[in-house]
């Protein structure tokens, strides 16, 4: 089966796509590192052709709330379009666990653009919504810096390792349409400030993480639930100390 991943060159893309191919499917890598842009729609055409599924894990390169709102609406529109021409039968992308609760940040109103068109079109679809990554961490206390502190709310948090991202979204990209969304996440539970000062801890980063039931998440208001799914999600295998303690851990160093 042609399978094209959106973002393939990315974090969960390139883990992605090797995991297709080592299933025998013909995993296209399409960014614009390989001449496709679904900004401009440069090269979607031509990579489309003869595709079943299409998979979407890029990401805006600017967060700024304007810049990420015009990215997801304009480049999935691109994408619904030309899948449409070409006759793709699977739309299936990445979210976020929680994003419908998050509408006061840029981030997330433009993620809830992007559900909404595939939403509303007539591609069959998935939406996979999945909890935060372990490689993402560290950049959770770069984005919460109040001084020369971290700020994190003592919440729910539930994330899990980038390869039991791609594994659950290959699944689901494979499988048949849901025409609705799917809730992946870690198979352990924490709290977000403790994790955050977990992690600074094992890589030998002196920053402090203050508890802090203000700090926002992109600029949205976080309750003790919103960043953790629902019962019928799917758990990935990979424990977060095992996963600090592997190579993607230290790689993630
Ligand atoms: N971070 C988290 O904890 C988290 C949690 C849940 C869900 N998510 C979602 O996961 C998705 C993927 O995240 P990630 O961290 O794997 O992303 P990433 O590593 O930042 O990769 C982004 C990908 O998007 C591609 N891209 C950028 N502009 C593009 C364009 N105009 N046309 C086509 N491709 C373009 C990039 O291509 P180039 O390499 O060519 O620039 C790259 O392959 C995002 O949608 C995010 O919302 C993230």
């Amino acid at each position: 089966m042609k399978i094209v991943v959106i973002g393939g060159t990315g974090l969960i893309g390139s883990k992605l796509v090797n995991k297709l191919r080592e299933h025998g499917h013909e995993a296209v890598a399409a960014s614009p590192n390989s001449g496709v842009n679904t900004v401009t729609g440069e090269g979607l055409a031509e990579v489309l052709k003869g595709a079943s599924v299409v998979v979407d894990v890029s990401n805006s390169p600017d967060w700024e709330d304007a810049a990420v709102l015009k990215f997801f609406e304009t480049s999935t529109r691109n994408l619904l379009t030309y899948e449409a021409a070409a006759g793709v039968g699977h739309h299936v992308a990445l979210s976020v666990v929680g994003t419908d609760q998050m509408s006061e940040s840029g981030y997330f109103r433009a993620k809830i653009a992007q559900e909404k068109l595939i939403r509303e079109s007539s591609i069959p679809y998935s939406i996979v919504r999945a909890t935060q990554f372990f490689e993402f961490l560290k950049g959770l206390a770069d984005i919460s810096m109040v001084g020369d502190k971290v700020h994190w709310a003592h919440v729910l948090f539930q994330p899990m390792a980038a390869d039991d991202v791609a594994n659950a979204v290959g699944r689901v990209a494979v499988g048949q349409p849901v025409s609705g969304m799917v809730e992946i996440g870690g198979p352990e539970q924490f709290r977000l400030d403790e994790l955050v000062r977990r992690r600074l801890a094992a890589l030998k980063d002196p920053r402090e993480v203050i508890p802090d039931p203000n700090a926002r998440y992109s600029g949205a208001k976080i309750g003790e639930k919103t960043l953790v799914p629902g019962n019928n999600a799917r758990l990935g295998e990979t424990r977060f100390e095992t996963w600090q303690t592997q190579s993607a851990g230290k790689r993630a160093a």
